[in-house]
């Protein structure tokens, strides 16, 4: 499972990165307001930083003018992924962006009939929104159990990259249904590798491994 951080935080992302824990980043217009940057700057850095796919969204509506976004994000480096959203302007946006070469993330996606549009307009990453749908009281990984079943179905090759990650047992879902990305905010990638267990078994050999009086260095 390749695992992106949701976020435009150059320092989180650095952070993750050191730990080989980043496989690709994702970031939205929201993500781009909190970080304070200007989208072209902060998503040329992050893509010096990774070396997997970076997202980065178009903010126009209409398919022409997605495309001249899309187009102008894809110069920024070889590893952008155009992000559009699931409408069918976007679909047509993703069409022609990846029959250019360009990969594309659509976004927004809350359906498997949504995840199904993407896969035939040659999306590379299909982002369903599963923190969302769990807010309005529906189960966000039964959307991904579906996609995953659609998809493997039919041998669509475009990635489910699950999104709207809040949870780290959103990230074990994922995972026990073949999801093939998640992206996470680095706050829930950071808290993986918690269990009280381990806090208190490492307390316990460290009371221990003093009493011996030895030193390995
Ligand atoms: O990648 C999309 C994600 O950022 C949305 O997350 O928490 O705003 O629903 P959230």
């Amino acid at each position: 499972m390749k695992f992106f951080v949701d976020t435009a935080d150059i320092d989180a992302i650095a952070e993750l990165n050191d730990l080989g824990m980043v496989d690709g980043v994702t970031t939205n217009p929201s993500l781009i307001l909190k970080s304070g940057r200007n989208i072209l700057e902060v998503t040329k850095e992050i893509c010096a930083l990774v070396s997997g796919p970076v997202s980065a969204e178009v903010v126009a509506t209409e398919a022409d003018d997605m495309i001249a976004e899309g187009r102008k994000l894809a110069k920024i480096a070889d590893n952008i992924a155009v992000k559009v959203p699931l409408t069918w302007a976007g679909l047509k946006a993703c069409k022609t962006l990846t029959d250019e070469g360009s990969m594309v993330n659509v976004t927004l996606c809350f359906s498997a009939n949504q995840a199904l549009l993407a896969a035939k307009a040659g999306a590379s990453f299909i982002s369903p929104f599963v923190g969302r749908l769990d807010d309005v009281n529906i189960d966000g990984m039964e959307l991904i159990s579906d996609i995953r079943t659609i998809y493997d179905n039919y041998a669509f090759d475009t990635e489910i990259l699950v999104a709207s990650i809040r949870t780290v047992n959103h990230i074990t879902d994922a995972a026990l249904i073949g999801a093939d990305v998640i992206t996470a905010p680095p706050g829930v990638l950071k808290k993986l590798a918690d269990h009280p267990l381990t806090d208190k078994g490492l307390e316990g050999f460290m009371a221990d491994w003093a009493k011996t009086g030895q030193n390995i260095l």
